[in-house]
């Protein structure tokens, strides 16, 4: 079939044909930022999720949900590597210039922007990363402290005025918070703490990997209080064939039945992942229905497509020990597997791999569903690691 109506779009980040099965998260954040906007109490919400469940595309949607019925917004992905005031204070920058063109925020975000100024000049020593231009020169005693968690509070707290004063929330939406550095998310939290307090409206829609919730909860204690963490997981049965349905109705092209279900079951209904086989299916296919034949080719070709990108990126970022490790859990299975049982496989004590296992968490390889418990953040890793470490010589 033409190539180049093809509908699917695999890829990180990348908008879905069909945004399939997300509905209600997406109406239980639209209702917390209109919470805040109206001065209720509403909790910040981060989404959570393995690689390829769709957190990035969802936090986007909602976020152009928000733009268009006239809520401030930023975004930022936090890098690994970065200090989150050098990738906060640029987007701020920028969404308090915007909202200094509001005549009546104008003052506030005047001033917010002179402590934005404060703000990079006082953390400027500890953060080195930080860069960005400022408008205004600071007001002395404004977010100048030198001390990140006192700094942000006063910061989001003028932000937050200047929004109230024009009716609307400033949302910030982050992605990738589970490389934030601890100490960086406790600032975080106790900032969005102080603005619940005085009922300013300011709120965080997040995303992250499975480990997000514990971190934050480490960070503060009371962060389970001040948060929502709904499960972002692979699309049910149903909504799983819609997302393949009806990009490919809409260009003419329908499935068998067989072949939808075949999809299915091969994908488990990971949003990456159907993408994938919609795209392989339609190359496969010379004619309407697609069907289970076109299906088993296009198997093959998605699999080697996702071997070479979706997988390869993560594999081509591990050491060699790295590499073994999460060899010797593929060994186990999919998982979660005991942290013996993986040292066992790998003919070591504990012990002497648990620095491995960290750097993995880190990375956002793995994560630990509970106390000496791993699991792989990639859904289906397992199966990619035997293939590109086939046999037994892995072991030496
Ligand atoms: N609800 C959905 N229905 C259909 N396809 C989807 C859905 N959500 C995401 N996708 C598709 O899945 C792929 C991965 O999406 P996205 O990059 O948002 O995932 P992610 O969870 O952010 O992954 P990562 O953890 O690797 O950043 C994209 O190709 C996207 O188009
Ligand atoms: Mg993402």
């Amino acid at each position: 079939m033409d190539p180049i109506q093809n509908p699917y779009a695999p890829g990180a980040g990348t908008p879905p044909p069909e945004l399939a099965g997300r509905d209600e998260l997406r109406e239980q954040v639209r209702i917390a930022i209109e919470r805040v906007r109206a001065g209720r109490s509403t909790k910040s919400v981060l989404m959570v999720g393995l690689r390829g469940v769709g957190k990035t595309v969802l936090l986007d949607r909602i976020r152009d949900d928000a733009m268009a019925v006239g809520f401030q917004t930023m975004r930022v992905e936090a890098p690994e590597h970065r200090s989150l005031p050098a990738i906060l204070a640029p987007e701020l920058r920028q969404a308090l210039l915007k909202l200094s063109q509001n005549e009546q925020a104008r003052d506030l975000a005047r001033r917010a922007l002179r402590g934005l100024a404060g703000f990079v000049g006082a953390l400027k020593v500890r953060y080195d990363d930080i860069e960005v231009g400022l408008d205004f020169d600071p007001e002395p005693g404004l977010a100048d402290n030198g001390d990140l968690e006192h700094d942000l509070q006063a910061l989001l707290e003028v932000v937050g005025q200047a929004a109230a004063k024009v009716n609307t929330a400033f949302v910030m939406f982050i992605d990738e918070m589970q490389y934030v550095a601890e100490d960086q998310l406790a600032a975080l939290i106790s900032a969005l703490h102080r603005t619940a307090q005085r009922q300013l409206p300011v709120v965080l829609v997040g995303a992250g990997l499975p480990q997000l919730p514990g971190r934050m909860g480490s960070a503060k204690s009371y962060a389970e209080r001040l948060f929502d963490f709904p499960e972002i997981g692979p699309l049910t049965h149903d909504d799983a064939a819609i997302a393949i349905v009806n990009p490919a109705r809409a260009e003419g092209v329908e499935y068998d039945r067989a072949a939808l279900e075949r999809i299915i079951q091969a994908t488990q209904g990971y949003p990456y992942f159907l993408q994938e086989w919609g795209k392989h299916c339609w190359g496969a296919a010379d004619e309407s229905p697609i069907t289970v034949k076109d299906v088993e080719t296009a198997s093959v070709s998605a699999i080697a497509a996702l071997d070479e990108s979706f997988f390869r990126v993560r594999f081509d970022r591990l050491t060699p020990s790295e590499k073994k490790y999460l060899r010797s859990m593929a060994q186990l299975g999919s998982g979660p597997h005991r942290s013996g049982d993986v040292a066992h496989e790998l003919q070591r004590e504990v012990q002497s791999v648990a620095p491995i296992r960290s750097k993995l968490i880190l990375k956002g390889m793995v994560w630990s569903p509970s106390h000496g418990d791993t699991a792989f953040t990639v859904p289906l890793f397992d199966e990619f690691m035997n293939r590109i470490m086939p046999g037994d010589d892995w072991r030496t």
